[in-house]
């Protein structure tokens, strides 16, 4: 599978990623109950096939990611990029809060160490901003843990331009996890321009929108504790225009014989600031399914025209 570098001086890491949030099973914010099984073969049905990175993070099943990513890779550690994220820490209830104080992020790294039965964290994220911490403070502690040889890049995800302007003033930002995809484009203004301008690598998430643009989606077959249930993309009258829009790019799909997904994984890929795609998935077949995103190429007047779609799409919803 091809590859980008992380922003000017990251490791190679393969266009598509394996997302594992959904694979964390039941939680506040979780997708479901999930087979621990299933989820341990579709990862390595993923890196069978290419895939060299998964993308994880500490609140992810209140721990329970971690813990199945590391049964998955168990004897292929070595061969395999992990990134995982801090500062979202949780209760005894399950209730969770934002926390980037040094302190906890100290405390916290430990933790998904011990749940990643590993030494070295590939990449390590603050996975949202703390607003009752200066980020600098943050910042400054992932930049000693880098030092210390427990992570090797340090990265944020969902931050603005001014939240990474303060981290590039103590050291260099190795990566950017924004939400990316067709319908979700904000990040096209400033911040992509800025991660690109300043070797920031982006690593996009949600690129089919949490299963939306998959062209499969029904809200009938989700479960009743997958926050889905309550997302408002997913909500009515939000449910029924999304899915009208992704029916007007099925004749697209079907023109170089792919799903929608496909479609809008590679769409996600062609902006040239994006290295990688993080792609969900629960099952092999999925997997299998995604990693077809990158065997071909949107034509130039057909990215045009995904654009004029989707825009159009979002100034109607505006
Ligand atoms: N940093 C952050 O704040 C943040 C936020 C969100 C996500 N992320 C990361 O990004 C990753 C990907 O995002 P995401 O999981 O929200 O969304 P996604 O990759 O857009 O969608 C993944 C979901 O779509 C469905 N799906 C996947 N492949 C499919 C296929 N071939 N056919 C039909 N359905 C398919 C699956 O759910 P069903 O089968 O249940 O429909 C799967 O869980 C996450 O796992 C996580 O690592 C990070």
């Amino acid at each position: 599978m091809q590859k980008r570098k992380l922003g000017k001086n990251g490791p190679e890491l393969t266009t598509i990623g394996f997302g594992a949030w959904a694979i964390g099973g039941a939680w506040l914010y979780g997708w479901g109950e999930q087979d621990d099984d299933t989820s341990i073969k579709t990862i390595r049905e993923g890196l069978d096939l290419g895939i060299n990175c998964i993308d994880t993070a500490a609140v992810y099943g209140l721990g329970h990611s971690e813990e199945v990513v590391a049964e998955a890779i168990a004897g292929n550690r070595d061969n395999v990029f992990i990134a995982t994220k801090c500062g979202l820490v949780w209760n005894s209830k399950g209730r969770t809060r934002f926390n980037s104080d040094p302190v906890s992020i100290r405390s916290q790294v430990e933790e998904s160490l011990k749940r990643l039965k590993t030494d070295y964290i590939d990449l390590y994220q603050i996975h949202w901003p703390d607003p009752k911490t200066p980020v600098e403070k943050s910042w400054e502690v992932m930049t000693k843990l880098k030092e210390e040889g427990k992570v090797r890049c340090i990265g944020v995800s969902n931050f603005d331009v001014s939240l990474l302007e303060k981290c590039l003033q103590i050291s260099h930002v190795d990566s950017l996890q924004p939400q990316y995809n067709l319908l979700t484009r904000d990040i096209e203004g400033d911040i992509l321009p800025y991660c690109e301008q300043n070797g920031i690598g982006v690593i996009a998430y949600s690129p089919m929108l949490s299963g939306l643009l998959t062209g499969k989606f029904n809200i009938a077959k989700v479960a009743k504790d997958d926050w889905r249930k309550y997302g408002e993309q997913f909500k009515e009258p939000n449910l029924t225009k999304n899915l009208n829009f992704v029916e007007s790019l099925k004749p697209m799909a079907q023109k170089y014989g792919k799903t929608v997904g496909q479609l809008a994984i590679a769409w996600v890929l062609k902006h040239s600031a994006v290295t990688s795609a993080i792609v969900g998935a629960r099952h092999p077949d999925q997997v299998k399914e995604n990693v077809r995103a990158v065997d071909f190429e949107i034509e130039k007047e057909d990215i045009l025209k995904l654009d004029e779609l989707s825009g159009s799409f979002l100034d109607t919803a505006k």
